[in-house]
């Protein structure tokens, strides 16, 4: 296997103060349908994700439960494995911050710092914010109720005075705007690329990374008073789980990561801090970090003092898995921010899924079923027309890889479904139920070209509704050997007896309490 292409994606690390929203499966879902269609693209594929458990901010969260931060962490920690298994991700581990592996690696990189050069003591006096866990400048804050300050992004700041390790990030800064000049894909969207790169040439400062008011975390080496840095610990989960400080194994396979798919608010932590801490420690910055945006619920930022926070298991009972993972990909070009509402998942769910492909599957299933003896039938000679149906569905393979590659989800899915419109104006075009009684070899050739349609839709479909997409493979009669990209060509074989057809995109009927009938 060693010829195999390697394709080695992480998520964040979720923060266990919280249970699991949208936003935590929406980042999930993202590299979920990457690893995934990799993986049916011939891809040694390793995804990755797990839980952020050191810090204040869950010390503070433990406190509050009255637990022990570990028992704390357990719990919750298993609220996130819940969802990833509920939601069907194929990440392939799962790693905690608490974890020994993890420890070691991050004594060990902080170690690699200290032999470098990198990281010295001294004391640090500033402002810092423990729901974001970060520090920020005294320029960066503005005022809040009753003489306060708050961060740029709202939350209360404290004033913090203590030795501390600093890194020598000051350093760096050239060397970053290099990386970045020489490496034009490595953070995207574009604007968040321009925003990242203006950040650094505004100056950087050295980067306070231990605390010794709390004890929630790692020990510094050689001086457990001090606790690292909890960001420069969870970062450090992305070569825990290949094996860091084992540099051989997986490490030398799958590092660096292909992808680092984030949200916008943690992408300066990804693609400045990290980078740096990894050339200053002689280690490969990753390939891409891709900064997704934000949802908000019927209009309104998500919040919970607002109580509209949405839970991604509530919304799956009510619309369906391969529903829901539709919809998050398809409604928001990825990388902007985006709007959840009700009508728009039951317009895409109605319109999209039960009208367009699943009456296209459903209509050319059924006509097999009844007029040709439940057996793919056997094609004549193709029209042009015919050619052109199947050409198109073809082409959408190497759109596909590209705009995966790029993390464009909603433009990959657009040209499915640009596909999906062209198969239901041919069916009404070719109108087979006509041809039934004047010319059923034309009708075969047309409800081949039809079943080959579905067959090459549904094979592309796998990553985004892997559950939905198996079931119109079985109807297809696709043997599992068959469902990969390698045998994407490999039309149906004519003769094939087919099971009885069944949709599988229910239509969501609203009843008048606006559930689901
Ligand atoms: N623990 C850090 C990440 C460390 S990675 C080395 C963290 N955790 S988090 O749980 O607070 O956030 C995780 C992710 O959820 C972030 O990528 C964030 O952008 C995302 N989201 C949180 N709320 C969101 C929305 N409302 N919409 C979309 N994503 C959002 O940050």
């Amino acid at each position: 296997m060693t010829g195999q292409p390697r394709y080695y994606l992480t998520t964040p690390i979720y923060y266990v103060n919280d249970s699991p929203h949208i936003g935590h499966a929406y980042t999930t879902l993202a590299c979920d349908v990457i690893a995934r269609f990799k993986r049916l693209d011939g891809f040694d594929v390793k995804f990755l994700t797990g839980t952020d458990e050191h810090g204040q901010k869950v010390e503070k969260s433990a406190l509050a439960a009255g637990i022990a931060p570990q028992e704390f962490t357990d719990r919750v920690s298993q609220n996130f494995r819940d969802l990833a298994a509920f939601m069907g991700y194929s990440n392939d581990d799962f790693i905690r911050t608490t974890e020994p592996r993890h420890i070691a690696s991050c004594q060990a990189l902080w170690r690699k710092l200290v032999e470098k050069g990198e990281i010295t003591l001294g004391s640090y006096a500033g402002w810092y914010s423990v729901r974001d866990e970060a520090f920020w400048g005294e320029d960066e804050l503005t005022q809040g109720p009753n003489g306060t300050k708050l961060a740029p992004t709202g939350a209360p700041v404290e004033w913090v005075e203590e030795p501390s390790y600093f890194f020598r990030l000051s350093g760096w800064q050239q060397r970053l705007l290099d990386f970045y000049e020489q490496n034009p894909d490595f953070i995207a969207p574009t604007s968040r690329r321009n925003e990242v790169i203006s950040f650094v040439k505004g100056g950087l400062q050295d980067l306070s990374v231990s605390r010794t008011s709390f004890k929630w975390g790692v020990p510094v080496p050689d001086d457990p008073a001090h606790i690292m840095y909890v960001w420069l610990d969870a970062l450090t989960n992305y070569i825990t789980a290949v094996g860091y400080p084992e540099t051989s194994g997986e490490y030398a396979r799958y590092w660096p990561a292909d992808l680092h798919m984030v949200g916008k608010d943690i992408l300066r932590f990804h693609a400045v801090y990290w980078p740096a801490f990894l050339m200053a420690a002689g280690l490969e910055p990753p390939r891409r970090v891709f900064a997704h945006g934000w949802w908000t619920n019927e209009g309104q930022k998500i919040s919970k003092s607002l109580g509209n926070v949405i839970d991604p298991i509530k919304l799956v009972e009510h619309y369906g898995l391969d529903q829901v993972r539709y919809f998050l990909l398809r409604e928001v070009p990825f990388g902007n921010d985006g709007d959840f509402s009700h009508r728009a998942m039951i317009n895409r769910m109605n319109g999209e899924l039960a009208n367009d492909f699943g009456n296209l599957a459903q209509r050319s299933l059924s006509m097999i079923n009844k007029n040709n003896d439940a057996q793919v039938p056997a094609p004549g000679q193709f029209s042009a027309e015919d050619t052109e149906l199947l050409a198109a569905a073809a082409g959408l393979l190497p759109k596909l890889r590209e705009a995966i590659d790029r993390q464009m989800f909603h433009e990959g899915l657009e040209a499915v479904w640009q596909v999906v419109r062209a198969a239901n104006g041919y069916v009404d075009r070719q109108a087979p139920w006509a041809l039934k009684k004047t010319d059923p070899a034309r009708m075969r050739t047309v409800l081949y070209v039809l079943a080959d349609t579905v067959r090459q839709l549904a094979l592309l479909l796998q990553p985004v509704m892997p559950g939905s997409t198996a079931r119109l493979l079985d109807q297809l009669a696709v043997p599992s050997d068959r469902r990969s990209f390698a045998a994407f060509d490999q039309r149906l074989a004519a003769g094939t007896p087919l099971p009885k057809p069944e949709g599988v995109f229910p239509r969501f009927v609203e009843t008048e309490a606006g559930g689901a009938a």
